[in-house]
């Protein structure tokens, strides 16, 4: 095993420091060793891998009519304590599902305590880690955090299903979704999210690449992903989200420590995050510090790798991190069901 390891290890520094002489086809190849890793353009492949990564999926399995259900309450205001923040406020669909503010803001105008930017959920289904310090891995149970949270939508568990129950539609919904003696809780609520999460995927021109297509990327876009390995934003930046897994470190040289309390975990790492849709999910880092790409790439090369890059390099590097834009999902605004006497008032606790 530990012979294992260190073959491992010189096969990986062999490949980063031979990459620029490779032909398209080695370098898929080389990209996969390196554990970059596609989204499957195959239907079925892709529900296959969205199983096994969803800890609740053999609980709840995805359903049409449980997307659907799920879709309503993502974009349902009425789930906030005021009323006028669902998780599409914070997480806009149209916007790459982000709200483009450094420090997200909900209930009574209230920025996010620590200064924390909302990541995507986008591809969030993916992450092995969802939350800057990594915290919780599981989307249904991550839901619950801004449900509740004072300084996001502000509900309590039991106002949220009190609410829900008093929608003779939504109850009707949940029937057809689940079970006819099925018990509307907060965890239903979430783990229903949760499943409509599980259709936000953008697959890119880099997956196609990956999956074999050797012009699907420019001439700039490799060359961009060869600075990527070559100078090691791989080795935390990977996996099928090129990153979402594991915690990087940071702070000792983090140019914006200050700006807000955050630390990241115990251990004062942070979660290294996904890079696809990053050209559109702008400011960057935990804290939203950073609004241009050109910095946040300087930064990574100086903060997480100790190097310098040039502005050629960071450039080609760009090309390639736009490759992982990816082709939204087509989402239709749902028409959400009607109140009833019984439904709590919306509360602004101006
Ligand atoms: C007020 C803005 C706001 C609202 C409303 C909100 N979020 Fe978030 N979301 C955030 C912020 C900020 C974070 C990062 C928090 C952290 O790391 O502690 C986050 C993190 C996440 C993540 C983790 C993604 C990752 O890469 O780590 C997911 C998934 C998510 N939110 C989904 C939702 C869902 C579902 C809802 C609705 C139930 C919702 N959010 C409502 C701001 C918001
Ligand atoms: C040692 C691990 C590590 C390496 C190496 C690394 N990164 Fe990162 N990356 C991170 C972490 C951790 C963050 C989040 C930092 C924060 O928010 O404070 C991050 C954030 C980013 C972001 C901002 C994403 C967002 O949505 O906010 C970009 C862009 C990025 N990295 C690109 C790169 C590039 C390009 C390289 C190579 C030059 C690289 N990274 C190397 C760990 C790493």
């Amino acid at each position: 095993m530990f012979f294992a390891l260190i073959a491992d290890e010189i096969n990986i520094a062999k490949i980063r420091e031979n990459i620029f002489n490779l032909s398209d086809e080695e370098l898929i190849k080389s990209a996969k060793l390196l554990n970059l890793v596609p989204i499957p353009s195959n239907k079925y492949e892709l529900e296959e891998l969205i199983k096994n990564i969803s800890p609740d999926y053999e609980k709840y399995p995805t359903t049409d009519k449980r997307i659907q259900l799920g879709k309503k309450l993502f974009f349902d205001p009425r789930l906030s304590r005021s009323g006028i923040i669902s998780c599409n406020t914070c997480h806009n669909l149209a916007l790459g599902g982000v709200d483009g503010i450094g420090a997200s803001t909900g209930h009574k105008w209230q920025a996010n305590s620590s200064h924390l930017n909302a990541p995507s959920v986008y591809n969030a289904v993916f992450n092995a880690r969802q939350f800057w310090d990594g915290r919780i891995n599981h989307l249904k149970e991550q839901a619950k955090g801004p449900l509740q949270a004072n300084v996001e939508m502000a509900s309590s568990s039991d106002d949220l299903v009190a609410k829900i129950k008093s929608i003779p539609e939504y109850v009707d919904e949940f029937k057809k979704a689940y079970s006819n003696d099925i018990d509307i809780d907060f965890d239903l609520i979430a783990a229903s999210i949760g499943i409509f999460e599980r259709t936000l995927i953008t697959p890119s021109s880099f997956d196609e690449f990956l999956e074999g297509d050797i012009n699907a990327l420019t001439s700039t876009q490799k060359q961009g992903l060869k600075l990527f390995i070559n100078k090691g934003c791989v080795m935390c930046h990977n996996g099928i989200n090129i990153g979402g897994a594991f915690r990087g470190f940071g702070f000792n040289r983090y140019q914006y420590v200050n700006y807000g309390d955050f630390r990241g975990n115990e251990n004062n790492r942070v979660k290294v995050p996904s890079l696809r849709n990053v050209a559109k999910t702008a400011p960057y880092f935990h804290n939203g510090s950073v609004w241009t790409l050109v910095e946040a790439v300087e930064s990574m090369a100086r903060i997480q790798l100790a190097i310098e890059l040039s502005e050629e390099e960071i450039k080609d590097i760009i090309a390639f991190l736009k490759s992982l834009s990816g082709k939204m999902p087509q989402i239709v605004y749902p028409e959400l069901p009607a109140s009833s006497d019984e439904t709590i008032r919306p509360r602004l606790d101006y």
